[in-house]
């Protein structure tokens, strides 16, 4: 154990002022100083792979972990430190590698300045160990999360949720994977082996000074309030790394761990990759791309083959799409800007392939979990809908923004539901992220279906400028944690725009228990008025919300 329970107890004391403090101390002096003048070149850096944590004990059926959050100077840009904030200090955070079953326990310890909460994206666990935004784990204290990880192989991640602060703790660095493994996918043909022919790439982009230190555009007017874009493109904690690579095939687990930035992936040869998995793991059947859409926390995973190419090829990995919110901005950027490139690969020698693609990579019956129940549209009981939009100077669902102690909707466990969100405003990306499960996008901008590369389960999607999307899920039992608290059933549903969702594009859900009533919507009439009281109470009780 790193701290001792003495000292817990004393900084405890200290927890509530600690809360509200050294938030804007923080936020506010890193984007002092001079804006970074001279990028740092393309394609210079070797692409790192980020470590994979190790358990401290194992017993039969769990692994236990302990994990820091902490400082550390790291060399991003050449010849220069930045500070950033770290799992273990390490930026993106060391790789879970966790067996399908088996248990993980994880001691998160907080040695930063800030209150924190940790959360596992696409876990399937109790609300206590989701990070729920406001179970803080309070600087100089320690918080046990449980994982039953009773889920298919898939990517999640895992990062920082602390209410308010989750765009400022994620773009300090605090973001890392949580791969879940399991017999299935190991016997398919698919290029294997964690950093060798199955990378993670972790892409996200970041502002810098001209000191090194990370630039949270909050100086920038638009910054807090629209998101916060960068100008260099990092690739696991690397500007614009490059790769070797045989002339054979590789898989690529991508996230856009990006806090505003949707990127649109695409092959600077102009050839097709194929498309394999989405967040909730292996589709049935691959998907061959041109182009990949990713918005904030979705993960789609890739495999581009390199055969193609003769050796001594580049292949830089593009993004075709521009900073968006700003109608003035294109949202399509030139070939020639920094921004439209991410990485590259270069064919640097021969090797034999025994790996392939399989027509089926998984059959939908082989997919069956806690979190990808079978759904069927003859049993949906209840829709509900998510509008994305600014209401009264807020980012707002639905006009409501995130208050912990309300409860916006009660789905119940066994219940079959569609969530319908919308994106109605012209400018805005807001990728919509629910918590607990999975789901199927079975329809697009009413009466459009899905688009192919997301037919697998998923629990983000993309909603770009006047899009909608219909969910169809259905609700699982909460998993029972080993020390319950009030928030076991309750969750975030929210846009993973982080500054959206920081200011305060969140709302928060409670499964219900099977059988149990949902609460009756309240009348119109009273509505103005008692949004009028909740805003009011809401600007004395909390002033760490910022207008737009
Ligand atoms: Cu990755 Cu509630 O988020
Ligand atoms: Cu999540
Ligand atoms: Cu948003």
């Amino acid at each position: 154990m790193e701290i001792t329970r003495a000292e817990m107890l004393k900084l405890s004391l200290l927890g509530s002022a600690a809360l509200v403090l050294p938030f804007e101390r923080t936020a506010f002096s890193r984007s002092g100083g001079a804006r970074l003048r001279d990028l740092p070149p393309l394609f210079r850096t070797e692409l790192p792979i980020p470590p994979v944590h190790r358990p401290v004990r194992r017993t039969k059926d769990t692994d236990f972990y302990e994990v820091a959050m902490k400082k550390a100077d790291v060399e991003i840009l050449p010849g220069k430190k930045t500070q950033i904030w770290g799992y273990n200090g390490v930026t993106p955070g060391p790789t879970y590698r966790v067996r399908s079953g088996r248990k993980v326990q994880v001691r998160y310890v907080n040695r930063l300045p800030n209150p924190m909460t940790i959360h596992t994206h696409g876990a399937y666990v109790d609300g206590d160990s989701d990070g729920h935004p406001a179970k803080f784990i309070q600087p100089g204290e320690f918080q046990d999360y449980f994982f039953g990880n009773q889920q298919v192989a898939r990517t999640q991640w895992y990062h920082d949720h602390a209410m308010h602060l989750t765009g400022l703790h994620v773009y300090n660095g605090l973001a890392g994977m949580y791969l879940i493994e399991d017999d299935f996918e190991d016997n398919l043909p698919l290029p294997k082996g964690y950093g060798e022919y199955d990378i993670p790439l972790i892409i996200q982009d970041r502002q810098f000074n001209q000191d090194g230190a990370l630039r949270y555009g909050v100086a920038d007017k638009d910054a807090s309030s629209n998101g916060v874009f960068g100008d260099v493109v990092l690739v696991n904690g690397k500007p614009w790394p490059k790769m070797a690579v045989s002339n054979r095939k590789y898989r690529f687990r991508v996230l856009n761990g990006s806090n505003a930035q949707p990127f649109e992936l695409a092959l600077s040869t102009g050839r097709p990759f194929t498309v394999i998995a989405t967040e909730g793991g292996l589709l049935e059947r691959p998907v061959s791309v041109r182009s990949l859409p990713v918005a904030q926390a979705e993960r789609y995973e890739i495999v581009i083959d390199f055969s193609e190419y003769p050796v001594g090829t580049p292949v830089v990995l593009k993004n075709l799409r521009g900073k968006v919110g700003k109608k003035s901005r294109p949202d399509r950027l030139r070939s020639d800007e920094p921004m439209s490139s991410i990485m590259r690969f270069d064919v640097v020698r021969k090797e034999r392939d025994d790996s392939r693609i399989p027509s089926i990579l998984r059959p939908e019956e082989e997919q069956i979990d806690p979190t990808h129940l079978p759904t069927d549209l003859s049993e949906v009981s209840r829709t509900r809908r998510f509008e994305f939009k600014r209401t009264g100077g807020y980012w707002t669902i639905n006009g409501k923004t995130w208050n912990e102690h309300r409860i916006d909707e009660t789905p119940r466990e066994g219940d079959t539901e569609i969530w319908e969100g919308s994106n109605n405003g012209g400018g805005w990306v807001h990728p919509f992220h629910i918590h607990l499960l999975n789901f199927k996008v079975i329809e697009r901008d009413r009466g459009e279906p899905p688009r192919p590369w997301e037919r697998g389960w998923k629990d983000t999607v993309f909603l770009g400028p006047n899009e909608s999307a219909k969910l169809l899920m259905k609700w699982p039992k909460v998993p029972e944690g080993p020390e319950p608290t009030e928030f076991l059933h309750r969750y975030p549903v929210h846009c993973h725009n982080l500054e959206h969702e920081d200011h305060d594009m969140m709302l928060q859900f409670k499964v219900a228990r099977g059988g149990g009533k949902e609460r009756p919507a309240r009348k119109k009439a009273s509505d103005r008025k008692a949004r009028a009281r909740a805003a009011r109470r809401r600007r004395l009780r909390r002033p760490r919300a910022r207008k737009v």
